[in-house]
């Protein structure tokens, strides 16, 4: 799909507007092409088809005095609540609803004051999100290619200075696909190595520097929780670490971004239910945000050293697959006693974390498909965050604000570390009953400690079992766009 800012669209096959609510406190100015339809509008917010309300459309063929084929309005909701987070949404509505139309080439008009840097980023963004699908593997979806949309493009005079901002949107959001696309992938079609392989392209594509461990050089680094959790599977192990070093650093500080990357998800010994387990294909979704981060950060170029650690196993059950109640000595020396081999996650990270603190590394933050009790908390719009270092977590929210990803803090109270007892290890894998997501969370810190670290639980975010009027259904990339603003906004 062509992006492009332009005062010169010619000749659209639609032209969308945004139109905001009415309200007594706010009359936002009407857009001048839907003014030259007369009483259209009127006629519209009367019959209740069109309000303005967020994320509706209204239609109008071969509007008057404009030369493109559709007037397309969309709501904007209540204007003193539009954003940029908005912005991104309504740019997503817009290439979904009309790519299916077969609708070619549209504009969006930059009026209502959306000719801002940070707003075309956003639209961008969306746009480029709302490009992606899940058929690959539909034989039909695949050959359908008038489904697509050609040009997306923002019409807005005196436009050309945000031509930087628009490309660092395609980049974030082609990146954000390139994750969604692996984290769809399914298990028997992206194993660890596979995934290995994708890090090494990106590595060669985006001149990064790449390191892949394998299970031998795992075992010299005495890894004994990854590679507990990777011994049932015919499918070997590895940890890949990329990296990112910038020209002209901002400061000393170096980011660790680490990415769980369970292919598959079985459970282990203590397997899961067959219902549902299907979708354990996206237990690698940390991984596919850091990977599709560190993707876009090596174009971006920000002014900090980052390095991404992305510890890669399949969860399987196999004759040598470790027992509940086996004991695994981890990187750091602290022994682990395996209650439940369904909870790998925090094994596979507590080796990453220790591997990236040895690295140096001053800010860890990981995304990771950690639990289920995520979603029983905060449902599918927030990812869960937990913290040692509550100003680092003040940054990373920043970040998040920008980028238009939700998340929602989650307390880290000592006490909570006390779920964590065990009799024969200085720690069991799982905690009680309660609090699953915030003993997921102590149990990883205790291998980040004292390096600031921030835990991002992405287990009810990462996947859209609906989809939204702005993405499809499927995987989201959800942290990518978090992480990307992070690196780029780093400060010191
Ligand atoms: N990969 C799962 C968590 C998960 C659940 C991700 C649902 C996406 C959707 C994780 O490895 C897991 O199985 N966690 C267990 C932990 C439990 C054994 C303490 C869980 O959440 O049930
Ligand atoms: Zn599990
Ligand atoms: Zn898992």
């Amino acid at each position: 799909m062509k992006l492009q800012i332009t005062s010169e669209p010619g000749h659209l096959d639609a032209l969308a507007v945004i139109v905001f609510e009415q309200n007594e406190q706010h009359t936002e100015p009407v857009p001048p092409e839907v003014v030259a339809q007369g009483e259209w509008l009127g006629d519209l917010r009367a019959s209740g088809e069109f309000t303005g309300k967020l994320y509706e459309t209204a239609i109008l063929h071969r509007p008057q005095s404009l030369s493109a084929k559709r007037l397309v309005l969309i709501g904007g909701g209540k204007a003193e609540k539009f954003g940029t987070a908005e912005a991104r949404r309504i740019a997503g509505v817009l290439v979904r609803t009309l790519k299916s139309k077969g609708v070619k080439k549209i504009g969006l008009s930059l009026f209502n004051g959306m000719n801002t840097a940070a707003s075309v980023q956003a639209l961008a963004e969306g746009a480029v999100a709302g490009t992606w699908e899940a058929g690959k593997y539909k034989s039909e979806q695949k050959a359908d290619s008038n489904k697509e949309l050609e040009e997306f493009l923002l019409v807005g005079g005196g436009a050309s200075h945000l031509a930087t901002s628009l490309e660092n949107g395609r980049i974030i959001a082609e990146a954000q696909n390139f994750a969604r696309d692996l984290i769809n992938e399914p298990g028997n079609r992206l194993t660890p190595a596979v995934l290995a392989q994708h890090a090494r392209d990106v590595a060669s594509a985006y001149k990064l520097e790449s390191e892949i461990l394998d299970a031998a050089a795992m075992k010299d680094l005495n890894m004994g929780a990854l590679l507990g959790v990777a011994q049932g599977s015919a499918n070997p192990p590895f940890l890949i670490v990329l990296k990112y070093r910038p020209e002209n650093p901002v400061a000393p500080d170096h980011l660790a971004l680490v990415g769980k990357g369970v292919t598959f998800d079985t459970g282990g010994v203590s397997i899961k239910s067959a219902d549902g387990m299907e979708k354990m294909k996206y237990d690698m979704a940390g991984a596919g945000a850091v990977l599709g981060a560190m993707r876009a950060i090596a174009q971006l170029k920000p002014r900090i050293a980052v390095t991404a650690y992305i510890p890669t196993v399949e969860n399987a059950v196999g004759g040598n697959a470790q027992r509940p109640g086996d004991i695994v000595i981890t990187m750091s020396g602290k022994t682990v006693e395996v209650i439940n081999t369904d909870a790998e996650g925090r094994l596979i990270l507590a080796d990453a974390v220790t591997y990236a603190k040895r690295d140096g590394v001053t800010h860890i933050v990981d995304a990771a498909t950690l639990t289920g009790a995520i979603g029983v908390a905060l449902g599918h719009h927030n990812a869960g965050a937990f913290t040692n270092n509550e100003e680092f977590l003040g940054k990373l929210f920043a970040a998040s604000r920008v980028a238009g990803e939700k998340m929602w803090q989650l307390p880290m109270d000592e006490e909570y570390k006390d779920y964590l007892k065990s009799v024969f290890a200085d720690l069991p894998n799982v905690g009680g009953r309660y609090g699953g997501s915030i003993t997921a969370a102590w149990f990883i810190r205790e291998f980040a400690d004292p390096t600031p670290w921030i835990h991002l639980d992405i287990a009810s975010t990462a996947w859209l079992d609906d989809g939204r009027p702005w993405l499809a259904k499927g995987p989201s990339g959800v942290a990518l766009r978090t992480f990307v603003e992070l690196a780029a906004s780093w400060k010191s």
